[in-house]
């Protein structure tokens, strides 16, 4: 099995993939950027460039992503991101949000499956990149698979990663998992598994759920950021890979690290505080019983008083 961390936009940027990395990188085998979207005037934002920098993905196999259903678009970016070394780029069929949909973007290019057809087409004919797509399985049903998948089949996909939810599902509900088996079935292109792994228990679930068929790869995103160790701790599960658990010391100093390196780069307390308000959203999982510190967290202003509430955190 390989695992994959899941591009999240706001989140998984490379100050966050870095310390991921650095501390519980072991069994991760790819780093999924968060989306890029093509410029019409400049190639990348200095924050985008920030991203893609090969200083700033060392020692890690990185991927970046798009976001567009313009083949010419799709492939001017290819070109600026080739000449960053990049060999592999995904393009993403998933993103949900309203503002993306409504441009026939993300899951918004589902529900346009012709259209899909000839984007995929003239990128495919044109492109000298391994090309892999992120893909949700419809826009309102998850019946419009099947013809999704027999586009997706007419072409030599580096992989197919499926997130099975249809994009009015955004993030709710059970995926569906039937859909991930008619894929294993039907796809010509090696797969990855993304959605709702977030402990062991979970991912055997899922495994026993896909009838313990061979499944290439799996994509994880919120579970990674609940608990950091998560991927390392799969890994290290019987006939798989060796890999480390999650203890309160390394913890910390990977809070520790993200904050020093948020600071580094952000200016003022308050967007330094964002980031970390937004991590702690997922890592007070880990802390049963501290809801008067996540409460206390979420209403900080100033990063003295978040260092101490922190303290309190690891402290209990
Ligand atoms: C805050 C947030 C940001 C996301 N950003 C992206 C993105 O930039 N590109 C993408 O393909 N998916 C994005 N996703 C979707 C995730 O990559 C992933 O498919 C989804 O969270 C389901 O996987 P999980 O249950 O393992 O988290 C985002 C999801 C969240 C919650």
């Amino acid at each position: 099995m390989r695992f994959y961390l899941a591009p999240l936009e706001g989140i998984t940027g490379y100050i966050y993939r870095n310390a991921l990395h650095d501390f519980y990188g072991e069994g991760i085998d790819k780093y999924f950027m968060p989306f890029l979207a093509p410029h019409t005037k400049r190639s990348f934002n200095a924050k985008e460039k920030n991203d893609i920098l090969p200083e700033h993905n060392k020692g890690m196999y990185t991927v970046p992503q798009v976001l567009t259903n313009s083949a010419k678009d799709f492939l001017r970016i290819e070109k600026d991101l080739r000449a960053f070394g990049y060999e592999e780029i995904n393009i993403n069929l998933g993103c949900p949000s309203g503002t993306v949909v409504s441009k026939g973007r993300g899951a918004g290019f589902l529900a346009e499956p012709e259209k899909l057809d000839q984007f995929l087409e003239e990128v495919f004919t044109k492109t000298e990149a391994k090309i892999s797509l992120k893909t949700r399985i419809g826009f309102d049903e998850p019946e419009e698979f099947y013809r999704l998948l027999e586009i997706y089949n007419k072409y030599p996909l580096k992989e197919l990663i499926i997130h099975p939810r249809v994009r009015q599902e955004l993030y709710k509900g059970k995926p569906h998992l039937e859909t991930f088996c008619y894929a294993m079935e039907h796809s010509t292109n090696p797969l990855c598994y993304n959605g709702d792994i977030v402990s062991k228990e979970s991912y055997v679930n899922l495994l026993a759920e896909l009838g313990n068929k061979e499944v290439p790869a799996v994509m994880i995103g919120r579970g990674v950021l609940k608990n950091p160790a998560l991927i390392s701790e799969l890994a290290e599960m019987p006939g798989i890979k060796a890999g480390v658990g999650l203890e309160k010391e390394k913890l910390r100093a990977f809070h520790d690290r993200l904050l020093a390196d948020y600071q580094s780069v952000l200016s003022g307390d308050k967007n330094v505080l964002f980031k970390m308000k937004e991590l702690w959203s997922y890592l007070i999982e880990l802390f049963p019983g501290a809801e008067k510190e996540a409460k206390a967290i979420r209403k900080t202003e100033r990063l003295s008083e978040y260092q101490a509430v922190v303290n309190r955190v690891f402290m209990d």
